[in-house]
């Protein structure tokens, strides 16, 4: 299903000029300088850096101030570091000769995973994926593997690559070309934010052009958790004699504890657990009443308001017990919402 790719990738991109007289330590230095790095900026860089530097010695020996000089415009200047210290290590270790086994490479100070896996496929032309975050996208992509990117996805990945379920044609095809095709991919066709499907030349053996959203996978995790928050619809009642409403105390346990409020009921709420209102007692068409949206913490509430003479409110069954007569000022230690529909109402300027 790869020979498509494949065949497109040789036919564009073999002229990189590390992919001409490539040697492990060519590849090392490539390599080192393609993560977090785009291939254009490479392109500036690479050649001139190798008739610096045309041998793992030279490197190896060279000052890290040097070399710091020969890295500018590259960037991330620690990689830098890691490279000279891992060509000393190499030049000290094994001969100067960059070793083919996966755990003397990640041994190796300044060689990850990632660089170790690059080393053998694409250096040595050897069964391996270099699994980074282009790589990690385009199989998530192709395969329709949903894991979270990141560490479970690219654990996901080596575990079908090691069990044969994916990129079963790599040894056929060659490690090598398979591994810079999938990056080439990455690269042109289906990158992070935007994919170029109908001309990808993935796309008769893609799951994610089937799926219909291939910026779907990877699955990431978001950014920010979004914050869920309960509706919430209360009854309000504003009975007023003689510029006093009936007010309420919270208690301490609840909102607002220690403030007034007017009486107040719960017609609806989404959070089964919140019970600092009673649930209204008359049932009655409570839509058709004026009504004001205000929030506390992960509530999001509308207040619809009833106003009633004190007759009223007891014909209806309710009972001044346990309710104090106020008066509508700033001195009555009232909500903040009481005096917002008290406001909303006329009932204070
Ligand atoms: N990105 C990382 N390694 C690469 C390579 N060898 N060719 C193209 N892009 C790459």
């Amino acid at each position: 299903m790869f020979e498509k790719l494949i065949k497109w990738s040789k036919a564009n991109h073999n002229d990189l000029p590390w992919r001409e007289n490539r040697t492990l330590y060519t590849t090392l230095v490539s390599e080192i300088m393609l993560q977090q790095t785009t291939v254009s900026t490479v392109l500036n860089h690479y050649e001139r850096f190798l008739q610096k530097y045309p041998t793992l010695e030279s490197l190896a020996q060279d000052s890290e101030d040097n070399l710091t000089i020969e890295w500018k415009g590259l960037g991330y200047y620690r990689r830098a570091r890691n490279l000279k210290r891992a060509c000393e290590e190499i030049k000290n270790n094994f001969d100067g000769k960059v070793p083919l086994d996966y755990n003397d490479l990640v041994g190796i100070n300044g060689i990850g995973e990632y660089t170790a896996n690059a080393i053998i496929a694409i250096g040595a032309n050897k069964r391996a994926l270099a699994i980074d975050a282009n790589l990690e996208r385009v199989i998530s992509r192709i395969y329709g593997i949903k894991e979270l990117k990141g560490k479970k996805l690219q654990d996901k990945i080596k575990q079908l690559f090691a069990s044969s379920k994916i990129c079963q044609e790599i040894d056929e095809l060659g490690a090598r070309e398979f591994n810079e095709a999938l990056m080439d991919l990455g690269r042109e066709f289906c990158k992070a934010n935007k994919t170029y499907c109908e001309v990808c030349p993935m796309n008769r053996n893609c799951y994610s052009i089937e799926s219909g959203d291939p910026l779907a996978l990877p699955i990431k995790e978001q950014e920010k958790k979004i914050m869920k928050y309960f509706d919430l619809k209360l009854l309000r009642l504003i009975v007023e004699e003689n510029g006093k409403i009936l007010t309420y105390k919270k208690a301490k346990n609840e909102w607002l504890s220690n403030q007034f409020e007017i009486p107040s009921f719960t017609i609806l709420s989404e959070d089964i657990l919140l019970n600092q209102y009673p649930k209204i007692p008359i049932q009655f068409d409570y839509e058709l009443l004026p009504m004001l949206k205000t929030g506390i913490t992960k509530y999001r509430i509308e207040n619809y308001l009833l106003a009633l003479s004190l007759k009223e409110f007891e014909e209806l069954g309710f009972k001044q017990d346990g309710y104090q007569w106020k008066p509508i000022n700033n001195e009555s230690n009232l909500s903040t919402t009481t005096h917002k529909i008290l406001k909303f109402l006329d009932y204070e300027k």
